[in-house]
This record gives C-alpha cells, structure tokens and sequence, in this order.
C-alpha cells in the first residue's frame, strides 16, 4: 500500500507553558510541516530523512537506542504499528526550533497506524511516545494543534476541559516567524525544571486558573511567585487576545504579544539575550504590531504579528511567513 501522510508545525500565538498547567493556548498549525511519502511493508522499517540526510533501518518491535530512530522506533512501538513502513521523510519546517518538529512527526507516522482516531486521541498518543521516547513531559498543545488545525483558525484549547474552538484569523494582519538562530533541544532545556517548579505552585495554590495575583504573595520563594505571575497572567492574555482579534483590535493584541514576551523573559525565565535583541529590533519596526518567543523558549524562534505587506524577510537567522492552516492528513492508494 502507498502511503503519502503530512502533520504540520505549529506556531503558537499566545498561551506559552500554559498546556501542561490546565491553562489556556491559542495554537495555529502552519503551512510548514513533515511529509512522508512510501510504502507499508511487512516488518521492517527504513525511513529517511531530507532534515540531516541520515537514515533509519529496524525490525517492528525493537526500539533503538538514540536519535530520531528511537523516536520512531516508540512511536510504532506505543501506536502497536500492525506494519513497518518504508520510505521517505521531507521537512520543510525547522528541526528545534519551536515549531513542533517533533509533534508533527509523531502525527505524521501515528496517523498511519490509526487514521480512524480522533483528533484527540491521535494527540495524546502522539505525546505519550515523545514523552516515552525522551523523557520529556511535554504537555498537549503542539499535537492537539498539528492533528487538528483549521485552515484560516487558530484553536482556541482550555486544558482544563480540553475543549476546542476554532478563532478565524483575519487575513488583514501576517505573521511572520523568525529564528533567532539559537537551536534547542527540549531534553536540554530547561523544560522538565519549569515543569516541576509549576507543579510544587499547583500544588500549593490548587488552580491557576481560580488564583489571584494575590495568592501568589503568599507562595515561598520568588522564582514560584514569578513563575506563578507569568502563569496567571499568561491565562488572561490568552482569553484577551480572541477578544481583540475577533473585534481587530490590532494594536491590543500585538500588546498583548509584548507582554507575553516580556512575562517570558522576566518572570518565566526561558528568553535568552540573542532573541530579546531581535524582539527590541522587531518593535522598532512600524508594521510590526507585536511580537514574542514562540514555544517552548530557551532559543529557537519569535513569532511577530504584522501589517499584511510587512517585509521581514531579512530578518532573523532564518524567516518565514506562515499561514493558519489545516491539520494533518493521511491518504493510502
Ligand atoms: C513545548 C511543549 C508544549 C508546551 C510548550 C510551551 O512546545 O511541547 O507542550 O508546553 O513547549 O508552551
């Protein structure tokens, strides 16, 4: 059987360390993603991919120890992959760099498996083996965003409840993205750190989301109380910005992406100096209404929302302009 499956990145629009605290996000998946094209085969798999030119050969049901191959050796492994797959991986969007490279391969080759799953389920299985295969607990966001993406939404997900709304996304404003040219592995960062500091809070405070700025005084030490503020902060952000979009309020939601960032950088922690510069240049600029590190942090890239004839294609160490696009897809022939 052929098989031709694509899972997109995502960039996320405002709603940043959010997922995993039962917060709100407001993710849009883009036109830049992981295609495989080939073919089942019986047991074996041999995959490769245009990312570093390098190559992956196993039999279903071992799992390799290191690379992209153990991702991919999990993912079949959790997915109980009925038949290997051979052939090959294009990516056209960013290897770590924010942009959910990892999510959208876990989408791409989950889906094969299981092209029946809601878009639910494919996400959390999608997450489940990246967090097997890395020891990362990543939360739901950038598989919800690459399995369910709309074209011309951005999705609107409260964790809590897990719902889904999609929020049009006017096509008088663009959005760019950049990279800071500082790549990132989540393993290597400070993810699992922020993580837990987040949890001992929840812990203490019960919900983000019915805590006050008030309660966070009382939390005993300044890093929980920053880390708190950006949490709390970050919540209302998200909901603020459906408002301004859906009324155009332009000039309030690039604010509100200001001070995402800047909730980032002070109080969450996870800017670095080489992508707060490039955010102060991009602020500067007159069609750029705002803009703030995108994903998880600690390097990779900036999204900044603009007037649509905005030209940033000098900018960054690497640019692109990206569109709010559909999700992932699986054909077999
Ligand atoms: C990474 C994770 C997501 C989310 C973001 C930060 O992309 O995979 O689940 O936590 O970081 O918002």
């Amino acid at each position: 059987v052929q098989i031709q499956s694509f899972a997109p990145g995502r960039v996320n629009i405002i709603g940043e360390h959010t997922d995993y605290c039962q917060g709100f996000a407001l993710p849009m998946a883009i036109d830049l993603g992981v295609t495989l094209r080939g073919k089942s085969t019986d047991a074996h798999f041999e995959l490769t991919t245009d990312a570093d030119a390098s190559h992956v050969r196993f039999q279903r049901g071992t799992v390799l120890e290191s690379g992209w191959g153990r991702y991919v050796s999990v993912l079949a492994q959790e997915c109980g992959a009925r038949f290997g797959i051979s052939g090959a991986l294009h990516a056209d969007l960013p290897v770590g760099s924010g942009l959910s490279s990892s999510a959208a391969l876990g989408i791409c080759l989950a889906q094969i498996w299981h092209p029946q799953l809601e878009t639910l389920e494919l996400a959390e299985l999608a997450q489940r083996s990246e967090t097997v295969a890395t020891g990362v607990q990543c939360g739901l966001m950038d598989q919800l965003a690459s399995a369910g993406g709309q074209e011309g939404h951005a999705l609107l997900i409260d964790f809590s409840s897990l719902a889904v709304r999609p929020i049009s996304i006017s096509e008088d404003i663009a959005w760019w993205v950049l990279h800071s040219g500082q790549q990132r592995q989540l393993e290597h960062s400070g993810y699992g750190q922020r993580r837990a500091e987040v949890e001992q809070v929840l812990g203490m405070i019960g919900s983000f989301r019915d805590a006050s700025i008030a309660d966070i005084a009382r939390l005993p030490a300044l890093a929980l109380r920053r880390r708190a503020r950006h949490v709390i902060t970050e919540n209302q952000r998200v909901l603020a910005m459906v408002d301004a979009l859906a009324h155009n309020h332009w000039t309030t939601a690039g604010q509100l992406l200001n001070e995402s960032h800047q909730s980032l950088r002070d109080d969450f922690e996870v800017s670095t100096p080489t992508i707060d510069e490039l955010w102060t240049e991009l602020n500067a600029h007159p069609k750029v209404y705002g803009a703030r590190l995108t994903g998880a942090g600690f390097g990779g890239c900036l999204v900044a929302m603009t007037e649509p004839d905005a030209d940033l294609s000098n900018w960054g160490a690497d640019r692109w302009r990206v569109h709010p696009s559909r999700g992932a897809w699986v054909e077999f022939s």
